[in-house]
């Protein structure tokens, strides 16, 4: 299947040259050390810094400077609308509804807030079923929630491990163990992306196992968001949480974002934690007794919008709803690949590494993890001073992530030189 490709520079460029996107690389800085641009790899950590965030914030600090209070109404993007100027693009990206889905807070907060109005157990139905090495945080914030709510950690929350001699879970596996589950599971969660392995879960088949045995199912898309395609609202997704930082480049810290499908907007008794920015619009500033929500994910806004973090995701989103999704993505499953090939080719008996991520295309990303069989960090150490930012995941993983946006062909086609040499003399 991959033998369209070609392990020549010359070939690289071929690609570079007919890449429909190739003139967004000049819309982001990418970094350099001692004068040398870097290759850029680290998307999946940090997503680059588009040209257009500058003016963005800028504008925010003129209109700050020039009409200070006055700027909620009348900046040029009203700050007490704000978190409405994204809606459009994230739902295309995450395929939802704008009334499913808000720029707000962290990912880990959204993910408490979301687990408040979604983790409701009960003395039969109390589980929370999750993929095993869920990135930290998520572990944190279902650990701190079971105990929360009184329960005991280790009988409550379960947490699947692939097959031995495996690095990924098989989707037929995680339905199983709904299943085994079932009437015990309150509420299924799993990454989009797996943070670690690079594998993308097939969210129609967890989504609809998960409802059919009478649970919730939400999604941590923060390797997701951006990089893969995204049903959220024809799979019935219940809730999902992301961050912004990464693939969407919003920069450090940016605004994340969450979905709930509208099938539970007008479910009676849903329990969620309020702040005046959820609370109906039209009088907010009335500041009476008794929390009314606006209808739709809106109404689990808390606080008001950090306006220079949303003016940097804005300025990310445009450049998205330029080159689209389905462009890009393309685009990503052909530097992916090649990358992928490119690999085969330095090492095709897997002595020196393996490629953890899973080959099939529907079932990653743009990110390859590759594990190393030796020499470990001396490896990732030599790399990462031949000028590649890439990252390291112990105990001996090694991230990759070209972005479509902004990696080419000719990129990955030097790092391969730069690791098979790197290879040859450790
Ligand atoms: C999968 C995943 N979940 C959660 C987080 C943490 O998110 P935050 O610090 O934005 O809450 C990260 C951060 O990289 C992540 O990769």
């Amino acid at each position: 299947m991959k033998n369209k490709f070609e392990n020549t520079l010359r070939f690289a460029k071929k690609l570079d040259h007919s890449d429909i996107l190739k003139s967004y690389r000049s819309k982001f800085f990418i970094p350099k050390i001692k004068g040398k641009t870097v290759i850029y790899f680290s998307g999946n950590s940090l997503g680059l810094q588009p040209k257009q965030t500058n003016s963005f914030i800028q504008q925010e600090l003129k209109d700050w400077e020039n009409l200070g209070v006055e700027g909620h109404e009348h900046a040029r993007r009203p700050w007490l609308y704000y978190h409405k100027f994204s809606k459009k693009i994230l739902a295309e990206i995450v395929g939802a509804k704008p009334s499913e889905v808000v720029a707000m807070n962290q990912l880990t907060v959204n993910l408490h807030l979301l687990m408040v109005s979604f983790y409701r157990p009960s003395a039969g139905r109390y589980k929370i079923l999750t993929e095993a090495g869920a990135f930290s945080s998520d572990q944190y914030a279902f650990e701190s929630q079971i105990k929360f709510h009184g329960l005991d950690l280790e009988s409550t929350l379960i947490e699947l491990h692939p097959r031995d001699g495996e690095f990924t879970l098989r989707t037929e596996d995680i339905i199983k163990a709904i299943e085994e589950h079932g009437h015990e599971l309150a509420l299924v969660v799993f990454g989009g992306v797996q943070y670690y392995t690079g594998q993308f879960f097939d969210i129609k088949q967890i989504t609809d196992a998960g409802q059919k045995a009478g649970a919730v199912v939400g999604f941590d898309l923060a390797h997701a968001i951006g990089n893969v395609d995204l049903h959220l609202h024809r799979h019935k997704v219940d809730f999902a949480v992301w961050c912004s930082y990464k693939y969407l480049n919003a920069g450090p810290g940016g605004i994340a974002g969450a979905f709930i499908h509208e099938k539970h907007f007008d479910q009676d008794g849903i329990q969620r934690f309020a702040g005046w920015w959820g609370h109906e619009e039209k009088e907010r500033f009335e500041m009476k007794k008794g929390f009314r929500p606006i209808r739709g994910i809106d109404g689990w806004q808390v606080s008001n919008v950090p306006v220079f973090q949303a003016a940097a995701h804005l300025a990310s989103l445009e450049i998205f709803q330029q080159a689209g999704m389905k462009a890009l993505r393309q685009k990503s499953i052909l530097l992916t690949d090649y990358l992928e090939y490119l690999l085969r080719e330095i090492d095709p008996l897997e002595n020196s590494f393996r490629i953890i991520t899973p080959s099939n295309a529907a079932e990653r990303g743009c990110q390859l993890s590759i594990f190393l069989k030796k020499n470990r960090k001396k490896i990732f150490n030599s790399i990462t001073r031949n000028g590649v930012s890439l990252d390291w995941r112990e105990p001996n993983v090694i991230r990759l992530a070209p972005v479509p946006l902004y990696n080419t062909f000719e990129e990955v086609f030097r790092f391969a030189e730069i690791f098979k040499a790197i290879l040859a003399k450790s």
